[in-house]
């Protein structure tokens, strides 16, 4: 699994730091809001990312899952989208804050967010821990953002090639002859 690791990007230990940071700026933003915030983790790559911030969330907050397929085996988006599971929680009213592991063409995210939009929230904000701004198709920027990363392919603390590399405590730069064989 590492020698198809390029470089290292973030280390655990960067990436532990960073979420607590993020995880405070939420609690701040959220302490007086009087209303219910709701944590939803997209799946698989966000289950690391949302398993550190939940818990340096310091309020009260209920957590929630969804699966959408958008990517194939590739390394490049479809852009086609697909509901696999939804949510089980009533949003009406609620803060709604979705956690996601990369924003990319932001195809995925902007579906997501109109969807989420249907079922009444009083707010939605996106929250991602990697963002490549380069790669944007459709306008949508993220409320709260770990880092910015160039246009590479990443992989590790959640991110896949092919679902594997999930499983790396850090995140690196796959190596292109992983890909381009
Ligand atoms: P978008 O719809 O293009 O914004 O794609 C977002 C999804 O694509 C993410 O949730 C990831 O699953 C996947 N993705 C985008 N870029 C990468 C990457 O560099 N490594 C691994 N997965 C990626
Ligand atoms: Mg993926």
């Amino acid at each position: 699994m590492k020698n198809d690791i390029e470089k290292i990007l973030f280390t655990e230990e960067q990436l532990k730091t960073r979420i607590k940071e993020l995880g405070q700026e939420i609690s701040r933003d959220h302490a007086n809001s009087g209303r219910d915030l709701v944590l939803i983790c997209v799946l698989k790559g966000s289950v690391p990312f949302m398993a550190d911030i939940m818990r340096a969330i310091d309020l009260p907050c209920t957590i929630d899952f969804m699966a959408v397929s958008s990517y194939g085996r590739g390394t490049v988006s479809t852009g086609e989208i697909k509901i696999k599971k939804d949510i089980e929680t009533d949003l009406i009213g609620k803060d709604v804050l979705i956690i996601e592991d990369i924003l990319d063409s932001g195809l995925t995210l902007s579906y997501i967010m109109g969807l989420m939009g249907k079922y009444s929230p009083a707010s939605i904000k996106l929250c991602t821990l990697l963002d490549k701004p380069e790669r944007r198709k459709v306008p949508i920027s993220p409320n709260y953002c770990g880092f910015t990363v160039p246009d590479e392919f990443v992989v590790g603390f959640g991110l896949d090639y092919n679902e594997k590399y999930r499983n790396l405590p850090y995140i690196g730069v796959l190596k292109r002859s992983v890909y381009e064989n």
